[in-house]
């Protein structure tokens, strides 16, 4: 016992400093042992519990709580009264939770310090995260039982009359005209997509890009042609980090695409040479004859239906034998599927009525779209995959 304790102990000690893969198999492993270890009262405790740990992340994110933790590296509940003016009996029994989830540490008697995941949520990006995960999605979760008993037990499968308008009580709005009406959310939730990887490995640093699409000398691209298309790219922030890795080697032009209200007033700083586009993908094609057309998280909002549509805008001005299409999604393993992309799947049930894909879906999906899958790429760890496409010969 000795010896296994002092094993995990090790283990704790590196855990930020072993390779991906390593990673998700050690804290599968060690997900199993917390459950093993638990009593199964406890074990359903927790689970019962962590809506109130959430709720109170989402408090104290809105009082600033994390961001003066971190920027004070100690601070008393007294103080953080004084600086937010909330009741500082409120403050200490909702940073009791905090400490207890291992999110705040307690420096002393109603003392708090930061650890990495107080600096983590008081980040930006995590911190919309939150935002989007709680105000979009906490009442969809709460209606979904009785959502679920009202319809039969149906895989939910409309857009516009599904789990989330339920608990939103807003009729016949789907998820994204939800968000344009509600430009706070919105912002909320276009930083979430930013923050989308979490801490997973970028595409463009565990996939051979270049070896597999750039190289390739039977399809050149020059200065004038369109190198990558993001298709629905959100704030842009997948497309300039394609472009800071590779445009100063390899030449040609990039053009983001999404709704107006998006391209006019949420993109990142993309710098003059990037092209921005409004465009609605039920209706507009994109460009012609990129050599990259490249999609993430688009097609797992949507029903075959609805993808199949979105797919003809781009597929319809694909260049036959020259251009790819990238799509970057979760490629759900048909057994031993991780944590992360079952909570993504339910995510998509309870916002859009969709579902993430398997392999066999997939291929279903990509034929009907008359495109030729040259492979699936499956990630280090439990991220996002990527299908590698073309126009069928
Ligand atoms: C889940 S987000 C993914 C964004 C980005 N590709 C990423 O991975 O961060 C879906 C994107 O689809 C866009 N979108 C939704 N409906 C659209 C429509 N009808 N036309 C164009 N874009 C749309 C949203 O604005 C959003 O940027």
């Amino acid at each position: 016992m000795e010896t296994l304790h002092q094993a995990i102990e090790a283990a704790t000690l590196q855990a930020h400093n072993i390779p991906e893969t390593s990673r998700v198999l050690l804290l599968n492993a060690a997900t199993k042992l917390v459950s093993a270890l638990q009593t199964p009262e406890d074990a359903i405790y927790r689970v019962a519990y962590s809506p109130m740990q959430f709720m109170a992340m989402r408090t104290l994110h809105s009082l600033g709580v994390f961001k003066q933790i971190v920027e004070k590296e100690s601070v008393t509940s007294t103080e953080l009264s004084e600086t937010t003016a909330a009741d500082k009996v409120l403050l200490e029994r909702l940073l009791r939770v905090m400490i207890a989830a291992g999110v705040v540490v307690e420096s002393g008697i109603s003392t708090y310090s930061p650890n990495a995941q107080t600096r983590s949520v008081s980040e930006r990006k995590m911190g919309g995260m939150v935002e989007a995960i709680f105000d979009g999605q906490t009442k969809p979760m709460a209606g979904l039982p009785e959502y679920l008993e009202k319809t039969g037990y149906k895989n939910p499968l409309d857009p516009q009359d599904g789990p989330f308008q339920y608990g939103h009580n807003a009729p016949g709005e789907s998820f994204f005209e939800f968000l344009s009406k509600r430009p706070k959310i919105m912002n909320s939730y276009s930083t979430f997509f930013e923050a989308s990887r979490g801490s997973r490995p970028d595409w463009i640093d565990w996939f051979p890009v270049q070896e597999k699409l750039l190289d390739d000398a039977s399809k050149p691209v020059t200065k004038d042609d369109i190198l990558l298309i993001d298709v629905a790219g959100n704030r842009g922030h997948d497309l300039m980090a394609f472009k800071n890795k590779f445009s100063s080697k390899y030449p040609g032009r990039y053009v983001l695409f999404d709704q107006p209200h998006i391209i006019e007033d949420q993109t990142l700083d993309l710098g003059e040479d990037v092209e921005k586009k409004a465009f609605d993908f039920f209706k507009d094609p994109v460009l012609p004859d990129a050599r990259l057309y490249y999609m993430k998280f688009i097609l797992h909002d949507w029903d075959d239906d609805n993808c199949l549509t979105i797919l003809n805008n781009v597929t319809s001005v694909m260049k036959k034998g020259f251009s790819n299409l990238i799509i970057e999604d979760f490629i759900i393993p048909m057994t031993g599927c991780k944590w992360m992309p079952a909570m993504f799947d339910l995510q998509m049930m309870i916002s859009c009525a969709s579902m993430e894909r398997n392999e066999a879906q997939w291929m279903h999906l990509l034929d009907a779209a008359g495109l030729e899958i040259e492979g699936f790429y499956p990630p280090p760890g439990d991220g996002t995959g990527i299908i590698v496409t073309k126009l069928k010969e």
